[in-house]
């Protein structure tokens, strides 16, 4: 069977997690093949919210496996804190449903200083990173001085940890950045923590992976963060560590280009973009004040407001290009209820021309947005449940963002439920 990938489109936070876990019913393995603690995925059912950094999505489904990739950082005091909420589902026996590969990377505590010494010292230029240390855990991978949770089992990983921790103290007192820590307190509550990670199953996460698929299991690959902040693709310098791009899911999880089958992007009916960068199509009026309001934009993982937009075709084609995306989904459609008018940016005036790529700048001062105005609707979209529910004008938008994208919306969300999810 091919295993499917699950991606966000735009600049994260497009509610995949919510995704997953509607589609999760339908696979036997939810696979997290990249970033780490960075990521905030929602999950809301029953009334209750989680928020899960590390662990796949499916962990709340009976029916699931969900593994850690190799391509994954993890940050074993942010897991086992993730780990202790799980704990509150009774009869929900994560030991038995999480996979985690042994050539996934580690997060020590002096990853987290080291990033946030490096932000710091950027002054304006900073990347608004989640400070959770993954930038410098994947510096740490590419460079290959990392640790390794296959390291967990050799006996001379205490020794390899305690020689890259005071390579990273080093570097700290390099950045010349005042950055207060007590690094015996960090270190008692990491060495705690891997106890945890310990205690839980490592596998050789591609070769599991394939034998699974062999034997006719199906697989979902869940991304995490968006299409626009891939180390490649994104808008660099402004972007994660890792490819969030369809073949990072190749590369995170040992899984052969030909054996991808659907690729699900997801996207939100607006746009919206935590930390620094470009945003093209940002606002700073009561339009944008609005979605952040209606759509609670808000950091899972920071907290932070998110900054708020129309629509950006042309990054939304960019990623759908990039991606190979077959079938969409659109997020929060109910957010944009009440607007008279609404505006979806179908290309860019760059360097005097007008285009509908995306360029290699999109900084203010290189782009201009040509906007198409589109009729808003009224109605509250959040009860509806079919899809002969929704307003024509609603069903105008859909049906020129497939036109545009030449690729089927598939799913219509009208809230965070489970349920407020509508099937095309
Ligand atoms: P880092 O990956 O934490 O270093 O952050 C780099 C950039 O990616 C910052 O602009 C973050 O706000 C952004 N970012 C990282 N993870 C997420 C995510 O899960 N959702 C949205 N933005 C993210």
């Amino acid at each position: 069977m091919a295993v499917d990938l699950l991606l966000g489109l735009q600049w994260g936070d497009e509610g995949k997690g919510k995704i997953v876990d509607v589609l999760t019913k339908d696979y036997d393995i939810i696979a997290r093949f990249q970033g780490g603690p960075n990521a905030g995925h929602t999950l809301e059912f029953d009334g209750i919210k989680h928020v899960l950094h590390t662990i796949p999505s499916g962990i709340f489904h009976d029916n699931a496996l969900n593994v850690i990739g190799n391509g994954v950082v993890i940050d074993p005091v942010i897991f086992k804190k993730e780990l202790e909420n799980l704990d509150q589902f009774e009869g929900l026996d994560y030991k038995a449903k999480l996979l985690i590969s042994r050539k996934a990377h580690l997060i020590l505590p002096t990853h987290r200083l080291l990033d946030a010494a490096s932000e710091a010292s950027k002054g304006k230029a900073k990347i608004g990173s989640t400070l959770k240390g993954i930038g410098p855990t994947y510096m740490d991978k590419t460079g290959r001085n990392g640790i390794r949770v296959g390291d967990l089992e050799l006996a001379d990983w205490k020794d390899r940890y305690s020689a890259l921790r005071d390579k990273h103290i080093a570097m700290i007192d390099f950045y010349d950045a005042k950055i207060d820590y007590n690094l015996e307190e960090l270190e008692t509550e990491f060495f705690k923590a891997i106890k945890v990670l310990k205690s839980l199953k490592f596998i050789d996460s591609e070769e599991y992976l394939y034998q699974a698929q062999k034997a006719g299991k199906s697989i979902l690959a869940e991304g995490a963060q968006g299409s626009l902040l891939d180390i490649d693709f994104g808008t660099y310098p402004f972007v994660t560590s890792s490819n969030t791009t369809a073949a990072g899911a190749c590369t995170g999880l040992g899984v052969a280009p030909n054996q991808i089958g659907e690729v699900f992007g997801i996207f939100k009916a607006y746009t919206t973009r935590v930390g620094s960068g470009p945003f093209p199509t940002e606002l700073f009026d009561e339009d944008g004040e609005t979605m952040g309001r209606v759509g609670n934009e808000f950091g899972a993982t920071t907290g932070r407001p998110r900054r708020c937009g129309w629509l950006d075709l042309v990054a939304l084609k960019y990623a759908v290009q990039v991606n190979g995306v077959t079938q969409l989904m659109m997020m929060k459609g109910d957010v944009l209820s009440g607007f008279d008018t609404l505006k979806v940016c179908t290309a860019y005036k760059y360097k005097g021309e007008t285009i509908e790529h995306l360029p290699y700048n999109i900084e203010p001062e290189n782009v201009d947005v040509v906007y198409k105005e589109m009729k808003g609707w009224q109605a509250d979209l959040t009860g509806m449940t079919e899809a002969s529910q929704l307003p024509s004008a609603l069903m105008e938008y859909i049906e020129f963002l497939e036109k545009e994208l030449q690729t089927p919306i598939k799913i219509v969300s009208v809230g965070p439920d489970r349920t407020q999810t509508i099937l095309r």
